[in-house]
C-alpha cells in the first residue's frame, strides 16, 4: 500500500468522537491513515473538535493531516473510510422524546421502545441523504456505522439502500463479551462466541474456550446458586456510570430468569419494561445525563486546549467502542477475515427467520465485506421475540420512508413496550409535534377510507 488512507468521520462533533479519534491516532500505521476529516452539520462542535484534534495529534507528534468542514463535498471527496455516528436533534431532542414516553408510563429509551422510534424517524431521512452523496463523491468507500437506533436503521440501509457500501456494527455485544471474557480470567481473543439476536436484542448461545469448551453453562450455574449477581465491566467508558451498574444487574436477572441463553441487557427493555420505567426519573433523564454530564466535560475540555494553546496536559481514552470500528476496519484493509459481530442480512442464517431481514450475527469480515455464520433453527420464544419486533422495525422503516401516519401507528403498535392503542396513539402524536423540525411529514393515508 502506497498512497495513503483518507478517514471521514461523520457527525465528527460528537460526544462519541474522542474516543475513536485516540485509537486512530495510536494505530494510524495499520490503517494506513493519513489523512482524517471531521465532517458535521454543527459548525460550533466541530471546530471545537476539529481544532482539539490538530493539536492534540501534532503535538503527540502525529503526521496525520487532519482538517474539518461542515460541507459534505469538501469532506467526502476523496475519502476511504466513513465512520459514521449522528444525532440530529442532539441529546436535548433524545431527553425529549424519553420525557414524552415516561409521562405515558412507556420506555422512553433511544433505542428501545418509542424513544427509538422517534429518533429512526429523525435520522432515516439524514442518512439516506449522506448515502447519497457518497455514491455520488466517493463511490468505493466504506461506511461503518455507528448510527443509533442501529436495529432500525441497518433495516433501512441494508433494504433501502442497497448500493451503499456500508457495515452496521454495535459496541453492546463486544463490551458484554469483554466482562464475559474477565469474569473467566480469559483474554477476549481466546474465546470464541455464538450469538444471534436482532441488535439490542440477541443472546449468547455459546462461550467457547481455546479447547472448544463451553463456558455458558459456567456461567448459568455460578448465576443460578446465587454465586454472582453481576459482572464486571470491561468498557472503561461505562465503569462506575450507575446506569451500567444497574444495567448489568438487571442483565444476570434476565438470565437466572430465562437461563436457556445469556441476553443482551437492552432486552431489559421489553421483558421487564415496567421496572425500567418505574426506575427511570422523569425529571433527570438519561438524555439530561448526557447532556449534563460527557457533553459539557467534551465541549469545555476542547474549549480549554484551545484557549490554552496547547494540548499537552490533555489526555484522550481510547476505549472498546474505538477499537471495534478501528479493528472492523482493520479487517476490510488487509482483508484479515476475522469475526465481528455484526449486522447483516439473514439470508438463510437463522433458518426459520425472514431471510430479507436484518440480524445481528458474527460474521467473518474482509475486504469484500462480512459473511454471517450458520445459526440453523431457533427457539420458539426466541424467534417470537424477534419477529414482532422485527415487524415493528420494518414498518417503522416504512413510515420514515413513506411519511403515513397509519403505518406509523402500526409500527408503534407492534412495539412490546405499547399497552394499548390509547397510549400508542398518544405518545406517536406528541413526539411528531415534538419532533416536527426532524420527522417526515405524516400524512393520515387510511383515515379517510
Ligand atoms: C452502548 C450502545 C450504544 C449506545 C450507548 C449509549 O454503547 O451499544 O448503542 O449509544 O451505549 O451510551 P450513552 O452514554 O449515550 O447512554
Ligand atoms: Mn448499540
Amino acid at each position: 500500500m502506497s498512497k495513503g488512507n483518507k478517514f471521514v468521520m461523520v457527525g465528527g462533533g460528537s460526544t462519541q468522537s474522542p474516543g475513536i479519534l485516540e485509537v486512530l491516532r495510536q494505530r494510524a500505521e495499520e490503517l494506513n491513515l493519513t489523512e482524517l476529516c471531521l465532517y458535521d452539520i454543527d459548525e460550533h462542535r466541530v471546530s471545537l473538535l476539529g481544532q482539539y484534534t490538530k493539536m492534540y495529534y501534532g503535538e503527540k507528534g502525529s503526521s496525520i493531516k487532519v482538517t474539518y468542514t461542515t460541507d459534505m463535498k469538501e469532506a467526502f471527496t476523496g475519502a476511504h473510510f466513513l465512520f459514521m455516528q449522528i444525532r440530529p436533534g442532539l441529546n436535548k431532542q433524545r431527553g425529549i422524546d424519553e420525557k414524552i414516553c415516561l409521562s405515558h408510563g412507556v420506555v422512553g429509551q433511544e433505542t428501545c421502545g418509542l424513544g427509538g422510534f422517534s429518533f429512526a424517524l429523525r435520522v432515516i431521512p439524514a442518512v439516506r441523504e449522506i448515502i447519497k452523496n457518497v455514491k455520488e463523491i466517493c463511490p468505493d468507500a466504506w461506511i461503518l456505522n455507528y448510527t443509533n437506533p442501529e436495529a432500525i436503521l441497518s433495516e433501512a440501509i441494508y433494504n433501502e439502500f442497497p448500493d451503499a457500501k456500508c457495515l452496521c456494527i454495535c459496541d453492546m455485544p463486544i463490551s458484554i463479551e469483554g466482562a464475559i471474557a474477565k469474569y473467566f480470567d480469559k483474554e477476549l481473543r481466546n474465546l470464541t462466541f455464538k450469538y444471534f439476536g436482532l441488535n439490542h436484542f440477541g443472546w449468547w448461545t455459546a462461550i467457547l474456550d481455546e479447547n472448544g469448551k463451553d463456558l455458558l453453562p459456567v456461567l448459568r450455574e455460578d448465576v443460578l446458586s446465587g454465586k454472582i449477581d453481576t459482572l464486571l465491566m470491561s468498557n472503561e467508558d461505562t465503569v462506575g456510570d450507575q446506569y451500567w451498574v444497574d444495567t448489568y444487574k438487571q442483565m444476570i436477572k434476565l438470565f437466572k430468569r430465562f437461563p436457556k441463553y445469556f441476553p443482551n441487557c437492552y432486552l431489559q427493555y421489553y421483558l421487564t419494561a415496567d421496572e425500567m420505567v418505574a426506575h427511570d426519573n422523569l425529571e433527570f433523564t438519561r438524555g439530561d445525563y448526557v447532556t449534563n454530564g460527557r457533553e459539557k466535560r467534551i465541549y469545555e475540555e476542547c474549549e480549554r486546549v484551545i484557549a490554552n494553546g496547547t494540548a499537552v496536559d490533555s489526555n484522550l481514552y481510547g476505549g472498546v467502542h474505538g477499537n471495534y470500528i478501528v479493528d472492523i476496519a482493520h479487517a476490510i484493509i488487509h482483508d484479515t477475515r476475522e469475526r465481528f459481530t455484526v449486522n447483516i442480512v439473514n439470508n438463510g442464517s437463522i433458518s426459520n427467520f425472514d431471510p430479507k431481514a436484518v440480524v445481528e450475527l458474527p460474521a467473518y469480515v474482509g475486504a469484500s465485506g462480512a459473511e454471517p455464520i450458520v445459526v440453523g433453527e431457533i427457539p420458539t420464544f426466541h424467534k417470537g421475540l424477534m419477529e414482532s419486533q422485527k415487524a415493528y422495525e420494518q414498518l417503522t422503516v416504512e413510515a420514515a420512508l413513506t411519511g403515513s401516519y397509519q403505518t406509523a401507528l402500526e409500527a408503534v403498535m407492534l412495539n412490546k413496550t405499547i399497552p394499548s392503542l390509547a397510549v400508542g396513539k398518544a405518545v406517536l402524536d406528541e413526539l411528531y409535534e415534538a419532533n416536527k423540525e426532524w420527522w417526515p411529514e405524516l400524512i393520515e393515508d387510511y383515515h379517510r377510507i
